[in-house]
């Protein structure tokens, strides 16, 4: 593991002008981590890194890297590599000029950048595209191009930003994979910005999920689909979603609707709660809550069946054998231990 690029964020507040985009963002990522910050647009993803690189400077707070205080410190001394959704790569140098141009800027020797160049073009397999100008090759084989611009110098951070999302469907998750085993190799810690809480879930060790301009949980993508923090979380991760529903508990029973659940813990006074339910938790049998088939979605390998239970409408992930049809009244089943429990008001998991 590596030793190198411990960092730390504390109390880092943004504003421009009056819209505060960090409302005290705390964060810590341990050396050689894939750390991954996850949020809908707007939540602050992009201001804190780029805060991290030192292209802007916080309100309030300070920005530790391995142990020192770098707040203060330009971008060009962080030691940091940053690739951008746009690559930003200089349209009319060469793919090898693009990619030794951080070392020629630190003055190496001639010698010594051609090995770096040609050594980071292989690792993200464009060395056969030196000569060719950023205009001359794809949309992914650009986005190499600006990973191995990266790369070339063996930062001591690198930082993300959403650096996927220019390519199509097939390809992202192909390059998605191979940027993972990248990262490996290098062993460098690694921030990385996305919306797509798939790409999160799949790409990172751990996560920071965003909201509004503060983190609302930080955790392992196992630890976050299992137990997310809020409704907001819950909402936000799986695909689909899961199921939030309005309900009621009071001692060690929960009320949906009509429909009573036996918790088998007791959770005190009554109040009003949101019910979280993943849609791959639910069954259809002779018993559960009440609802009527709206819609079948046919995914390949499993359908989503989208129904109507009282006011709410609920998904439900079926294998593809199962014969539903539109229409059909049925009961949505579940065991106790899939219930995931949020205060109706402030949306905290219970
Ligand atoms: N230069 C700016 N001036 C004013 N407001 C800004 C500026 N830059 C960012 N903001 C605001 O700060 C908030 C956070 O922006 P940020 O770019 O960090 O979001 P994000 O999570 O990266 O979103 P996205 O997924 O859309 O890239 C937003 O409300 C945005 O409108
Ligand atoms: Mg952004």
């Amino acid at each position: 593991m590596s030793a190198v690029g411990r960092v730390k964020l504390q109390g880092i507040v943004k504003r421009h002008g009056n819209v505060t985009a960090l409302h005290g963002v705390d964060l810590e990522i341990a050396p050689g981590e894939f750390f991954a910050l996850l949020g809908p647009s707007g939540s602050g993803k992009t201001t804190t890194l780029r805060i991290l690189a030192g292209l802007e400077n916080a309100n309030e707070g300070r920005v530790h890297v391995d142990g020192a205080d770098v707040t203060d410190v330009e971008p060009g001394e962080r030691d940091v590599a940053m690739v951008f959704q746009s690559y930003a790569l200089y349209p009319h140098m060469t793919v090898y000029d693009n990619i030794a141009f951080p070392l020629r800027m630190v003055g190496t020797a001639k010698s010594a950048i051609d090995s770096a160049v040609r050594e980071a073009a292989a690792k993200v397999r464009i060395d056969h595209l030196l000569a060719r100008r950023p205009g001359q090759l794809s949309g992914g084989q650009q986005q190499r191009c600006a990973l191995a611009r990266a790369i070339v110098r063996k930062p001591r951070l690198f930082l993300l930003d959403e650096p996927l999302s220019n390519l199509d469907a097939k390809l992202r998750l192909e390059t998605r994979v191979e940027l993972r085993k990248l990262q490996r190799s290098l062993d460098v810690t690694t921030v990385y910005v996305t919306h797509d809480q798939e790409e999160a879930m799949t790409i990172a060790d751990r996560m920071a999920i965003f909201m509004e301009g503060r983190i609302v949980q930080v955790g392992t993508p196992d630890e976050v689909y299992a137990r997310p923090a809020s409704v907001d979380v819950a909402g936000f991760i799986g695909n689909p979603p899961m199921n939030l529903l309005p309900g009621r508990i009071a001692a060690d029973r929960l009320h949906i609707g009509d429909h009573m659940v036996a918790l088998g813990r007791d959770l005190g006074a009554e109040r009003e709660v949101t019910v979280g339910l993943r849609p791959a938790a639910l069954r259809a049998g002779p018993t559960g809550l009440p609802a009527k088939i709206d819609l079948i979605e046919h995914l390949g390998d499993t359908k989503l069946v989208i129904c109507r239970a009282g006011e709410s409408m609920v998904k439900m992930r079926v294998d593809k054998a199962a014969s539903f049809r539109d229409g059909d009244d049925i009961r949505i089943g579940f065991d106790p231990g899939e219930i995931h429990l949020f205060e109706r008001q402030s949306g905290r998991r219970l």
